[in-house]
């Protein structure tokens, strides 16, 4: 038994070639290789999102009870008659510095189809632009338009460089 018959060919010279002599097998297996490639980066380009999206209600209603208060920094400088939108877990929420120097702090989900509402200063309302809905800025209540319910109202706690916004 000779070398030839027990070792492998390793030298490529058998490999099968194009007509300019090129490895056809090496240009096969990179187009392979590229293209499970693509492939995998397509399938999680639009997997993840799909994935997101799934799993957000969960998470969004984990982080949204995990808070129990949040530290806003600097906030008891907000200006009389203007207010702050901020997070409280995953919620869009509003502090309120009203005219009359006392605060609030709103939900800012409108409770009809979940709009982000805004504080409407010259009216001391809030008020929803996706279909008019308006609540009461000092108490979250109801005032007119389609949402059922009433914004939900946090405690607030105002110290010197800081409001303390909890759940009520
Ligand atoms: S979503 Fe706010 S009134 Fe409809």
């Amino acid at each position: 038994m000779s070398d030839s018959e027990t070792q492998p060919d390793l030298s490529g010279a058998d490999l099968p070639t194009d007509d300019d002599g090129e490895d056809t097998l090496g240009r096969r297996l990179f187009v392979r290789l590229a293209m499970t490639g693509a492939g995998a980066c397509y399938a999680a380009a639009i997997g993840y999102p799909v994935f997101r999206y799934l799993a957000s209600p969960a998470e969004k209603a984990m982080a949204a009870s995990a808070v129990t208060e949040i530290s806003l920094p600097r906030a008891d400088q907000l200006p009389i008659g203007t207010a702050m939108m901020f997070k409280f877990g995953s919620n869009p929420t509003m502090l309120i510095h009203h005219k009359d120097g006392s605060w609030t702090a709103l939900d800012a989900v409108c409770t009809h189809l979940g709009c982000t509402t805004q504080y409407q200063p010259e009216r001391d309302v809030i008020h929803c632009f996706c279909h008019g809905g308006e609540y009461n800025a000092y108490t979250g209540a109801n005032i007119s338009g389609p949402p059922p319910r009433p914004l939900k109202k946090f405690a607030v706690k105002v110290s010197e460089g800081s409001v303390l916004v909890s759940r009520a």
